[in-house]
């Protein structure tokens, strides 16, 4: 029996290893044509000098679902990726000042639902819609024209161009732009004068309900109290008890 038990161990194990190191050799011959969704993270680092924005790919949960949306969509995706250079040229500050949810508009700023070569750019009609939604006027909206054979594309704040191609295969392309792509939404200058009178009230009354957790801390202490006394009532019980 234990023999018995101890070989088929070894077999299923040495079964195993065959399987894997098959897989492991046929992979680099899978590669051109891999079978499920193309990653677009391991594209990204084979490319080098993309290391913040896979960081905020990776941190806002976008490459997952750039993964999901990959194998369920039949347009294939678009994205412009900013190099490192682009992020450090941001002024200092501009990424942590974004709350999460602005975060994830700004990546999803950067992807278009849609698989674009650099041909249709020539033919495409602005604004295109991207990832982040709302391509209305002062939201989310991304033009791109063309000269010659240079790409140019603009949000209203910032302008630039595509300046290669990492990856095309039918389905998926990634192109490498030089600047961040500052949407409207997150970055239009706030407007002036009159407008910040009432929006400050608000934000008066809104830290007034912030800070009302206040109670809590005299609920807790009131709780104390209550259980001291419960305390006190039950030490007095057992003193009368003894006695
Ligand atoms: C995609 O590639 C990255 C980097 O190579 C890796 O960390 C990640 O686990 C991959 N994701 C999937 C779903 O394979
Ligand atoms: C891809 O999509 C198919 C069916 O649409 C699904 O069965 C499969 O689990 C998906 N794979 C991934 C990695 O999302
Ligand atoms: C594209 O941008 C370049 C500078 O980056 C500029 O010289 C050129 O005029 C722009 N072309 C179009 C069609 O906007
Ligand atoms: C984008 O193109 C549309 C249509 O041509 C235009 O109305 C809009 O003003 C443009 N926006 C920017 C930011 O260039
Ligand atoms: C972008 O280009 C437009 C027209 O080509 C120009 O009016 C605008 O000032 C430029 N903006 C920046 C931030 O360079």
């Amino acid at each position: 029996m234990r023999q018995q038990y101890v070989f088929t161990t070894l077999t299923l194990l040495i079964l195993f290893s065959l399987s894997c190191s098959t897989t492991l050799a046929q992979s680099p011959a899978l590669a051109p044509a891999p079978s499920g969704p193309t990653n677009v993270t391991k594209i990204l680092e084979k490319a080098g000098q993309f290391t913040l924005f896979i960081r905020l790919l990776k941190s806002t949960q976008v490459a997952n679902q750039l993964l999901g949306q990959l194998n369920n969509s039949n347009n294939g995706m678009t994205v412009f990726a900013p190099t490192d250079n682009a992020f450090s040229s941001l002024k200092s500050g501009t990424l942590n000042s974004l709350t999460d949810e602005q975060k994830v508009q700004l990546v999803q700023f950067h992807i278009v639902p849609t698989y674009l070569t650099s041909s249709q750019f020539q033919t495409i009609s602005n604004p295109l819609r991207t990832q982040a939604g709302d391509s209305g006027d002062g939201k989310f909206p991304l033009n791109v024209t063309t000269s010659g054979n240079s790409v140019n594309i603009t949000t209203g704040l910032t302008n630039t161009s595509v300046s290669g191609t990492i990856y095309t295969d039918g389905q998926l392309a990634v192109y490498q732009i030089d600047q961040v792509l500052q949407p409207l939404q997150i970055f239009a200058p706030r407007p002036p004068a009159p407008a910040p009178a009432p929006a400050k009230s608000k934000n008066k009354k809104a830290t007034t309900v912030a800070d009302s957790p206040d109670v809590t801390p005299a609920d807790n202490s009131k709780a104390a109290t209550l259980q001291n006394v419960g305390l006190f009532g039950v030490a007095a019980l057992v003193i009368a008890l003894s006695l």
